[in-house]
């Protein structure tokens, strides 16, 4: 059986890559998978989070979910710290998981920077706890962006050797699902640095919450050449923001890049620019009233959050008394 789980960290700043790269697909896979969704609040404070906004953050995902069309019936919605069997599978997994495998963690050396010394243990631990996010639901299937292949990567190799320590076919292998034709939307303002919640220059990004007239302001200034728009996709390949914005038209639009270039070649900027943010107005407006809609009033977040929680902890709840069982804990 199939089984899908991925999450979205409640750092704020949500935006059209997260979208574009994951939230999207959550939506696609909910008619033929059972979905396990998450915000990810436990990974958040591996930096620091204000503790107010840390609360709001995690509605922002839900409600992103939400108004992306997880549908709350179908899918489960949660907030990782409410369901504590992912702390105590994170243990065991840090128990399983080696030194040499972290430290050849890409994300953990751009995230702890020049001052690893000063880094939280969390954040080094990280991709232990994101393994037991998605295997203390025995989870199949994870979609995500690029960024996160080698996360999965190592997922897959502490259930590998937790199954053949304790010689048992508890966990699943996972598979990563990237799919689309943005899996790794870039900057606005540099084509060759991946779009991020953290880039301190908001026109880096297009927020899941910005208005139309942010969203033209920011597709106007985001950087590009002076060359128009190529006939064939190779010719792409040396100018990272055409591709960038290529990439992005043609996942708004849901066609491919080569589709977006027989149509728009010999364009100049200047006039793909404006179509591109009509797109993006009409595919994103909708989402970000929604959010702030939702984000208005919480009551109704909260209360899918409070029944995701529950079940969620329904399905995980088994899966940790056999990992507890096969480790050799005393299981009441
Ligand atoms: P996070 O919060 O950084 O990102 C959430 C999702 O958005 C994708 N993404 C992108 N996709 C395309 N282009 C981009 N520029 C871009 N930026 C982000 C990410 O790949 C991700 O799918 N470690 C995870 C959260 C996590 C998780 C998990 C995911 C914790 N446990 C278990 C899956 C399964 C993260 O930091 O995502």
């Amino acid at each position: 059986m199939s089984r899908i789980f991925s999450g979205v960290q409640p750092t704020g700043n949500l935006h059209l890559g997260n979208y574009l790269g994951a939230i999207r697909n959550f939506v696609r896979l909910q008619d033929d998978y059972e979905c396990i969704y998450c915000a990810v609040d436990m990974h958040a404070i591996t930096v620091w989070q204000d503790p107010q906004q840390l609360k709001n953050n995690v509605r922002e995902v839900a409600a992103a979910y939400l108004a992306s069309g997880v549908d709350p019936e179908k899918s489960i919605i949660f907030a990782q710290s409410n369901v504590a069997a992912h702390a105590e599978l994170a243990w065991i997994f840090n128990c399983v998981a080696r030194l040499g495998w972290l430290n050849r963690m890409t994300q953990f050396k751009e995230k702890a920077g020049k001052n690893r010394e000063n880094a939280s243990l969390g954040l080094y631990a990280y991709p232990s706890l994101m393994a037991a996010d998605i295997l203390v639901y025995k989870a199949t299937h994870v979609p995500v962006g690029e960024d996160q292949k080698q996360h999965l990567e190592l997922t897959r190799d502490i259930a590998q050797k937790f199954n053949n320590d304790y010689g048992t076919e508890t966990f699943p292998l996972v598979e990563p699902l990237i799919f689309g034709e943005a899996t790794r939307v870039m900057s606005l303002r540099d084509g060759t640095k991946k779009m991020s919640k953290s880039d301190p220059s908001d026109y880096s990004r297009i927020a899941l919450t910005d208005g139309p007239d942010e969203i033209a302001k920011k597709l106007k200034k985001a950087r590009t050449d002076a060359e128009p728009l190529p006939e064939k996709m190779e010719d792409l390949s040396e100018r990272p923001e055409a591709a960038n914005l290529v990439g992005i038209y043609a996942a708004l639009a849901d066609c491919t890049k080569a589709e977006v270039l027989a149509e728009h070649a010999g364009s100049q900027f200047s006039s793909f620019k404006p179509i591109l943010t009509e797109l993006a107005v009409e595919k994103f407006g909708p989402i970000g009233a929604e959010m702030k809609r939702l984000m208005a009033d919480p009551g109704h977040v909260d209360a899918v959050l409070k029944d995701g929680a529950e079940r969620a902890q329904a399905l995980a709840e088994p899966v940790i008394r056999e990992v507890k069982e096969t480790v050799g804990f005393l299981v009441s």
